[in-house]
């Protein structure tokens, strides 16, 4: 029986060359079409949450959304998506986040999170951490309280981990890439 890390690494696809050249992209979307590695993904990352009441999961568009609503189902929490800006119909709170090049907007609902609930932030991956770190200030405005934060892949090198670290949110994540 493999490694739930050999399971993990051998369904995830690697792209060389996207979406420029010289970057190795980690393709998700073939873990989530093989049903064992998806079921094994989303179960040992709520584990360690299994039986505490969280309120909501909050899903980084838009790979976060698929683990996000997963996992939500898992632990019987609402379900929050975080978009990129202009997506979402009712009044927002919005948040200017860099990225490699220049800088985006993410949105959530204002009324999404009522003050004190325990939220965890969901994406696929954790590179820079500069996504990750801006929806986690966003929803600490809104007053949650950020549980964790989870991701399938960590690019360690990158830095995430510490940026979320810094600001108190432990960080989550199943497996590492270069
Ligand atoms: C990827 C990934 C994370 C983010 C991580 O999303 O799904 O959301 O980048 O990068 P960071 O840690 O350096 O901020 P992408 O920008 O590809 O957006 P998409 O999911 O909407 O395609
Ligand atoms: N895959 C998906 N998203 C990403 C990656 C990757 O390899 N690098 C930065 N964001």
């Amino acid at each position: 029986k493999p490694s739930l890390e050999e399971m993990l690494r051998s369904s995830i696809r690697n792209i060389p060359d996207y979406p420029k050249p010289g970057v190795m992209f980690r393709d998700i979307t073939t873990l989530l079409g093989n049903a064992r590695a998806f079921r094994r993904a989303i179960d040992e990352l709520v584990h360690p949450y299994a039986g505490s009441k969280i309120d909501k999961i909050a899903g980084i568009e838009a790979r976060g959304f698929i683990l996000g609503g997963a996992i939500a189902h898992q632990l019987s929490s609402g379900f929050v998506p975080i978009r990129k800006k202009g997506k979402l119909p009712h009044d927002t709170v919005r948040i200017a986040y860099s990225l490699e090049y220049g800088l985006d907007e993410m949105e959530m609902h204002k009324d999404a999170i009522e003050p004190g609930e325990k939220v965890i932030l969901v994406d696929d991956l954790i590179a820079t951490g500069g996504t990750a770190e801006a929806a986690a200030k966003l929803l600490r405005q809104m007053g949650a309280d950020i549980v964790a934060a989870c991701f399938v892949i960590d690019l360690p090198e990158l830095g995430g981990r510490q940026k979320l670290e810094a600001l108190g949110v432990p960080v989550r994540t199943l497996i590492e890439f270069e």
